[in-house]
């Protein structure tokens, strides 16, 4: 996450995320899955400006990016309202902090929501971290992982200094990975999206399944031929079953000459692993011209 502050008001540039490898280990009695995931944040930006206001309101405005490259489509358009995970993380901050303070949030989306890149969480943990240094809270990274976990399973991640990471738990318990780590992607989202709760409702514990361990050791010994054939993604097959996109999308890809592919998180939106920047910008011409709606050229952060 990058700060860049102003004046008076504070720039937060909020990344996504893709999931590496996902297993769901087992289902839970509190209704969630313990998990193991390696996840990456990619250079896909959400933009939060944080503006102070003299009365102790917070308010949200989204605007929808839309960028030359995609056609014509932006991403779902987003409630502003206090269901907004930014809305509550403000609203969080203030209550945990006893204080009353109020921000103009202007948040603009260019993550697709529904897509199991982290889009939400990401604008919350920008808004946790932003909003410390704005109010002068001074809370600490444990205080704010604390916070972050309350309000979902995986903004913790985002709130990391790595840009890598294996989370275990729901998600929240975040062991950050430092790998000189340079993935390049190609990233696809179709028209429709997925609800996470509905994935997860579907999904079917692996209790016998590789371990993410496994995943980040070849990665660590940079050997990218293991890496691929150990992605995994245990929300794949439910999310296939519930949208016929997602489908589409895996048999596109296979018919592409990408290292390897699978889905993001809880779908819809898809990526392949390419062998440099040149080669992912081939692969994203490919499936702009097969009408994907949504396609991305990005990389993994430093
Ligand atoms: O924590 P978060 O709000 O992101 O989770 C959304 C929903 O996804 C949960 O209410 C739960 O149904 C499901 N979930 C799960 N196991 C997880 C994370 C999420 O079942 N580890």
């Amino acid at each position: 996450m990058l700060c860049q502050p102003s004046t008076s008001s504070l720039t937060v540039l909020a990344p996504a995320k893709l999931n590496l490898f996902l297993r769901v280990v087992r289902r839970r009695d509190d209704g969630f899955h313990d998990l193991e995931t390696a996840m990456t944040s990619v250079n896909v930006f959400d933009t939060l400006v944080f503006d102070p206001s003299e009365k102790p309101e917070i308010s949200l405005r989204v605007v929808m990016a839309t960028t030359r490259r995609q056609n014509s489509q932006t991403p779902d358009p987003l409630p502003a309202g206090a269901d907004n995970l930014v809305v509550r993380a403000a609203h969080l901050l203030n209550e945990y902090a006893s204080t009353n303070f109020g921000v103009r949030i202007t948040l603009v989306k260019r993550i697709p929501s529904a897509a199991g890149m982290g889009g939400g969480s990401s604008d919350a943990a920008a808004t946790l971290a932003g909003l410390n240094r704005l109010w002068n809270l001074g809370l600490k990274r444990a205080e704010l992982l604390d916070l972050a976990a309350r309000l979902g399973s995986d903004i913790g991640f985002f709130l990391g200094e790595s840009s890598l990471a294996v989370c275990r738990g729901r998600g929240e318990m975040v062991e950050p990975l430092r790998l000189p780590l340079s993935l390049h992607f190609v990233i696809a989202r179709p028209a429709s999206g997925l609800s996470t709760p509905e994935v997860f409702k579907h999904c079917r514990p692996n209790e016998m399944g590789s371990s993410v361990d496994q995943f980040v050791e070849s990665l660590r010994r940079g050997d990218i031929g293991r890496t691929v054939r150990l992605l995994l993604n245990d929300l794949q097959p439910p999310a296939e079953i519930l949208n016929d996109d997602v489908r589409r999308l895996r048999e596109k890809f296979n018919a592409l000459p990408v290292l390897g592919h699978q889905m993001s998180g809880s779908g819809t939106s898809y990526f392949g692993i390419c062998a440099s920047s040149r080669h992912a910008a081939m692969i994203a011409a490919r499936l702009r011209a097969a009408g994907v709606p949504w396609v991305h050229v990005a990389r993994s952060c430093s």
